[in-house]
């Protein structure tokens, strides 16, 4: 496959800090970057969205996307941009009716069965995307020389719930029962999603993306044996694949809501990254899951609305439990849209300005 950078950028020798940490590296100050940090608490972001007219015109076209992905990077210096795209276009390639509706979220026509998924049948998903990759090697292009450029995808389990449930459904009934029910039918949708998230990943991989990070977004609301099968399997597989395409690109894993089934899930799956959501108690990371991988997380995005001083206090704790050891600053889910964004800043500066 053509790459538009050199191999050797990708070497982990790399002088980018948000790679030296996954790399295991001890570090002065960890980086940070946070999830969802290009969206609508941003004025920038929401003129771009005006202008694409709709989320998904947005996603697929790459001088915008590219731009919204660079917008965080300047506003506040972060060490790692994300790529501006989405977890469900791996859904709409497969051929899924997809549509974004304001103060409704995602909305798609339900695949409920076999018969559903043999109907969807796009002949090549791959077309569909290559919007997103140019959009990866624009940004990559752009970038300053220290920030890293993160590439991502939903994990088979988060993406199949919404592909089965038809919208985010608070309790996975339809997913859940399915799995549980039919787990030979349920494995053939989890495979397909398998497939097609290794050729996204490795096409964005290909285009610059430095490090990728897969969302399972709803690990936690499976059972503990769920987990086991329908995230830690699938995740696994996906990652043995990267990792023998790119041994050089490093995978975050954010099994969110994975409680105790935290420990353990780097190694089960080859992740060198495991984020962590808002519950897991940071003491417990720094003694179990940091001798497992580089820990990423976790502040409460809720934390980051509230802002001054509680924000602070809370974010130094975390520093000084976790930033002795390989870790990412990050929230422990994505910031909300009611975000001011001169808390961020706030934020970015005191990890900026925080040493081990
Ligand atoms: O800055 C970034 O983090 C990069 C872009 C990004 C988006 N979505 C943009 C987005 C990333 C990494 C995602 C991941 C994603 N998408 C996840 C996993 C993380 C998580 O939140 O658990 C999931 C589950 C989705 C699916 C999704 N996309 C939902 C449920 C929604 C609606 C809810 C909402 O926040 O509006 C989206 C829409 C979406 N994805 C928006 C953005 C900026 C808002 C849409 C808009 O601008 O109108």
């Amino acid at each position: 496959m053509s790459s538009p950078v050199p191999a050797a950028t990708f070497k982990p020798s790399t002088q980018k800090r948000l790679l030296r940490a996954l790399a295991g590296g001890s570090l002065d100050r960890p980086p940070i970057w946070l999830m969802r940090q290009a969206g609508r608490y941003l004025p920038e972001y929401r003129a771009l969205r005006e202008k694409a007219g709709s989320f998904l015109a947005l996603c697929y076209a790459p001088d915008l996307a590219a731009e919204v992905t660079l917008q965080p990077v300047r506003r506040f210096g972060t060490d790692a941009a994300i790529l501006f795209a989405d977890i469900l276009l791996v859904a709409d390639a497969l051929g899924q009716r997809l549509d974004f509706r304001e103060g409704e979220g995602p909305v798609l026509e339900p695949v409920r069965g076999l018969d559903d998924l043999v109907r969807l049948g796009r002949r090549d998903p791959q077309t569909r995307l290559a919007p997103v990759y140019e959009t990866v090697s624009r940004v990559r292009a752009a970038l300053p020389g220290d920030c890293a450029l993160i590439g991502f995808a939903g994990a088979p389990w988060t993406v199949a719930t919404y592909m089965v449930e038809g919208g985010a459904n608070g309790d996975h009934a339809c997913a859940k029962r399915w799995a549980y029910g039919d787990p030979a039918g349920f494995q053939r949708l989890i495979d397909l999603l398998v497939e097609t998230t290794f050729a996204y990943l490795d096409r964005q991989i290909a285009a610059g993306a430095e490090a990728v990070q897969i969302f399972d977004s709803w690990a936690g609301a499976l059972s503990a044996e769920g987990i086991e099968r329908w995230c830690v399997a699938p995740v696994a597989a996906l990652v043995t694949r990267l990792r023998a395409a790119h041994p050089d690109v490093p995978v975050i894993v954010f099994p969110r809501g994975a409680g105790a089934l935290y420990q353990g899930f780097a190694p089960a799956t080859g992740a060198q990254g495991i984020g962590i959501d808002f519950t897991v108690p940071a003491r417990w990371a720094a003694d179990v899951l940091q001798k497992e991988a580089t820990v990423q997380g976790n502040l409460d995005p809720q934390l980051l609305v509230v802002g001054g001083e509680t924000m602070r206090r809370a974010a130094h704790q975390l520093l000084e439990t976790l930033g002795h050891g390989p870790y990412i600053f990050n929230l422990g889910h994505g910031v909300v849209p009611e975000t001011p964004p001169e808390h961020v800043a706030d934020l970015v500066g005191l990890v900026r300005n925080w040493r081990a």
